[in-house]
C-alpha cells in the first residue's frame, strides 16, 4: 500500500481519487484536518476497502512510527503542508512547524521505517516530497524559466518553508541513501481546491455577486497546471524517477492573474450568466498588494518529459471550463467552506485591503 500525507486537501485528494481510478493498491490517508483538510473530499471514497483514513499530524513521531509499523507502506507521497502564502504572511510559525518541523519528523519516521526493511522492500521503496517553484524565487520579464538546477531564492515565509524542507529531504539522499524524489510544481487549479487561492475564490465570489479582488495591477505572471495533470506526473516520478532526482512540473501556460480573471468571467458569462445580463467582468476590484508579491514564476518542464515521457494533457481552456463546471455542480461543497473558520480569514485578509481603482465593466 502507499500512504498519502495530506490527502483531505485539494491536490493530496485529487492524487487519492486518480490513484484508486487507476490501480486497486490500497491508501492510507494521513492528515490532521487543519482548515485545509475536508473530508468531504474523500466522501466518494466511503465504504471503499482500499482506502482508510488516519488522523494525524505529520508533527507526531509517535502516532507515525505506529502506522509504518502497522501498515509497511511501499511507498510515501508527502504532501501535506501549509500551502497558502497569504496566510504565512500573516501568521508564518505554523509554516515553520509543518512545513520544515512537519517534514522533518516524516524524514525520521520514514529513516527507521526504511532502515528495517531488506531485500526488495528495501530497494523498491520511495519517498516522493511534493514541493513548489515558488522554492525558486521570483523571474523578470525576460528570465528564463525555472530549471531544476536554477538557484533557490524563496521570498516568502511559505516558500521559505518549503524550501528548508526541499533541503531536508534532499540532505537525507545525501547523508542516508534514502530513495527520495522530489516535485516542485507551478500552481494548480481545478476540483476540490480550497476558495482562499485566486481561481476558486473569484468563482466562488462572482457567483456570490461579491467583488473579485486582484492584487496590485494584476500583471503579476503564473504558470497554471490542472490538477489532475499534477496527479499524471507524480505517477509517474514515483513509478519511474531516479532516486535523488529533482522533477521541475508546470503547465507551459503563463498568464497574468488580470487574463486568468477576466477568462474566468468570460466563460461563466456563457454557462452560467448573471440575471442582470451584465459581465462578472464588472465585478473586478483592484486591491492592495501582497507584500513581496513574487512577479512572476515559470517552469521548464523539459527534464520530466525527457526523461518519463511526461506533458500536461489539458489546454487551459479545458481545464478552466472543467474547473467552474466542477464549481458550479458543487455549490454545497463551497457553502460548506465559506460557512465556517473561512469567513473570519476573508474579514481579516480583505477588509483593511481598500479597492486600489475598481475597474471599468468588461476591463
Ligand atoms: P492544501 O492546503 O489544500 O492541503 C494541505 C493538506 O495538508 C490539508 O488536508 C491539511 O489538513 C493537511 N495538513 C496541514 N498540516 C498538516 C499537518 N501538520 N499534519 C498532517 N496534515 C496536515 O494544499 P494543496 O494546495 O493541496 O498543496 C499540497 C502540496 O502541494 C503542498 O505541499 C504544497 O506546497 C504543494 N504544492 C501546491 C501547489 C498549488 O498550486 N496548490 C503547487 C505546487 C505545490
Ligand atoms: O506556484 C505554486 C504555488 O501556487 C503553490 O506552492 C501554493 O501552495 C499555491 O497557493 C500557489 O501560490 P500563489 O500565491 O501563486 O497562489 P494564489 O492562488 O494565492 O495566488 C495566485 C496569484 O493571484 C498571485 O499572484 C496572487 C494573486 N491573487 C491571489 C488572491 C488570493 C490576487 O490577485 N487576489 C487574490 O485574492
Amino acid at each position: 500500500m502507499i500512504f498519502v500525507t495530506g490527502g483531505a486537501g485539494f491536490i493530496g485528494a485529487n492524487f487519492v481519487l486518480d490513484w484508486l481510478k487507476q490501480n486497486d493498491e490500497p491508501v492510507l490517508t494521513l492528515d490532521k484536518l487543519t482548515y485545509a483538510g475536508n473530508l468531504a473530499n474523500l466522501a466518494s471514497l466511503e465504504g471503499d476497502a482500499r482506502h482508510a483514513f488516519a488522523q494525524v499530524d505529520i508533527c507526531d513521531r509517535a502516532a507515525l512510527d505506529a502506522l509504518y509499523a502497522e501498515h509497511r507502506p511501499r511507498a510515501v507521497l508527502h504532501f501535506a503542508a501549509e500551502s497558502h502564502v497569504d496566510r504565512s504572511i500573516h501568521g508564518p510559525g505554523a509554516f515553520v512547524q509543518t512545513n520544515v518541523v512537519g517534514t522533518f519528523t516524516m524524514l525520521e519516521a520514514v529513516r527507521a521505517y526504511w532502515s528495517g526493511l531488506a531485500g526488495e522492500a528495501r530497494e523498491m521503496f520511495r519517498f516522493l516530497h511534493v514541493s513548489t517553484d515558488e522554492v525558486y524565487g521570483s523571474l523578470g520579464p525576460d528570465d528564463a524559466a525555472f530549471s531544476e538546477v536554477t538557484p533557490y531564492a524563496p521570498n516568502s515565509p511559505y516558500s521559505a518553508s518549503k524550501a528548508g524542507s526541499d533541503h531536508l529531504v534532499r540532505a537525507y539522499h545525501h547523508t542516508y541513501g534514502l530513495p527520495v524524489l522530489t516535485t516542485n510544481c507551478s500552481n494548480n487549479y481545478g476540483p476540490y481546491q480550497f476558495p482562499e487561492k485566486l481561481i476558486p475564490l473569484v468563482i466562488a465570489n462572482a457567483l456570490d455577486g461579491q467583488p473579485l479582488p486582484i492584487y496590485g495591477d494584476g500583471s503579476n505572471v503564473r504558470d497554471w497546471l490542472y490538477v489532475g495533470d499534477h496527479c499524471t506526473a507524480i505517477r509517474a516520478v514515483l513509478a519511474k524517477g531516479r532516486p535523488g532526482e529533482v522533477y521541475n512540473v508546470g503547465g507551459w501556460n503563463e498568464q497574468t492573474n488580470l487574463t486568468v480573471v477576466k477568462t474566468l468571467c468570460q466563460v461563466l458569462d456563457e454557462i452560467s450568466p448573471r440575471s442582470d445580463g451584465a459581465s462578472y467582468a464588472t465585478q473586478i476590484t483592484f486591491v492592495k498588494d501582497r507584500p513581496g508579491h513574487d512577479r512572476r514564476y515559470a517552469i521548464d518542464a523539459r527534464k520530466i518529459e525527457r526523461e518519463l515521457g511526461w506533458r500536461p494533457a489539458e489546454t487551459f481552456e479545458t481545464g478552466l471550463r472543467k474547473t467552474i463546471e466542477w464549481y458550479l455542480a458543487n455549490g454545497e461543497w463551497v457553502r460548506q467552506i465559506r460557512s465556517g473558520e473561512y469567513q473570519h480569514w476573508i474579514e481579516t485578509h480583505y477588509r483593511n485591503r481598500d479597492a486600489a481603482h475598481p475597474a471599468k465593466e468588461g476591463a
